[in-house]
């Protein structure tokens, strides 16, 4: 109920996008029509997404929130191609996408879209590079291509140094930045994560909010992220609220934060905090 409470206070205090803000002149590079995903589990159906409607253009940067269960996982998974819609559209890149194979959607998730998810999702035995590597693996880049561009992308990730580290190495912050290197190597033109700072302290989730406005301001990565939390959404420049499956609201970020920004306005080290209080 609290959490309830504090949704609607955050919502009331959002300027609503008018729909003069949403005429852009690209045309969008996720576009969903009447989405819906049905689960069916025999004897219950579960109705996680009943018509969500939505257009995100190039460079946008959207928080997707909403309470437990409103269906915003579900629609991740439909627009990063890892799932199929029971009845709607999507077009992605203007191509509709939505009835296509599962070989297909393969190859575009490869292609366009980079994943990051909660739970980091690394090969535990395997180097940091190594991990970067795999989806350049399944796309055929020749292994000395593969290092380089693994290297790099670790790079940009501020990891340098740190390429021949196990997951069990390195922090869980070190680990998310591998795990946005790893879906960066392909030059996506998406990058979808889900609560990527769930399981981050407020440092951490700020440094890694510093390197998704990096990218989206300076490669134009569009890019779509779930979080449970307000100031996260505040880094983002655009919130869409989910309730019970549907966009219960579409508002444009006031007073957004910049990562960097806060960052230098942080204590050094958490330590400093805990010897203060
Ligand atoms: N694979 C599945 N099979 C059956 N039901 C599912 C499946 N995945 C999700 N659901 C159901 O669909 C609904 C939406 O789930 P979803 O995971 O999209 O919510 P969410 O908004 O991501 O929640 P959370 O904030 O807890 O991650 C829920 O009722 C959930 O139980
Ligand atoms: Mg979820």
């Amino acid at each position: 109920m609290k959490g309830e409470l504090a949704e609607m206070a955050y919502e009331s205090a959002q300027p609503v996008l008018e729909e003069e803000a949403t005429q852009k002149t690209s045309s969008p590079v996720i576009q969903v029509e009447n989405l819906h995903k049905t689960y069916d589990l025999g004897e219950v159906q579960v109705h996680a997404l009943r018509g969500v409607t939505l257009a995100i253009y190039p460079g946008e940067f959207v928080a997707i929130m909403g309470a437990s269960g409103s269906g915003k996982s579900t629609f991740m998974n439909l627009i990063g191609c890892l799932d199929r819609p029971t009845k709607g559209r999507y077009l992605l890149e203007g191509q509709d996408v939505s009835k296509h194979s599962k070989q297909e959607l393969a190859r575009i998730r490869n292609r366009s879209i980079g994943f990051v998810f909660q739970g980091f999702n690394l090969l535990s035995r395997t180097s940091a590079l190594e991990n970067v590597e795999l989806p350049m693996i399944y796309s055929g880049v020749s292994h000395v291509d593969r290092v380089r561009r693994s290297n790099e992308a670790l790079k940009a990730v501020g990891l340098e140094g740190r390429e021949g580290h196990h997951p069990s190495q390195l922090s869980g912050g070190q680990q998310q930045r591998v795990a946005i290197a790893r879906a960066l190597v392909n030059n996506p033109s998406i990058v979808v994560a889900d609560e990527p700072t769930g399981n981050l302290d407020s440092r951490t989730s700020v440094e890694i909010m510093e390197i998704f406005q990096r990218l989206n301001n300076e490669r134009g990565i569009t890019i779509l992220l779930v979080t449970h939390e307000h100031d996260i959404a505040q880094y983002a420049k655009r919130v869409v609220v989910f309730r019970d499956g549907k966009v219960r609201r579409d508002s444009l970020v006031e007073n957004r934060l910049e990562a960097a920004k806060v960052i230098t306005a942080l204590p050094a080290i958490e330590q400093d905090e805990d010897e203060e209080a």
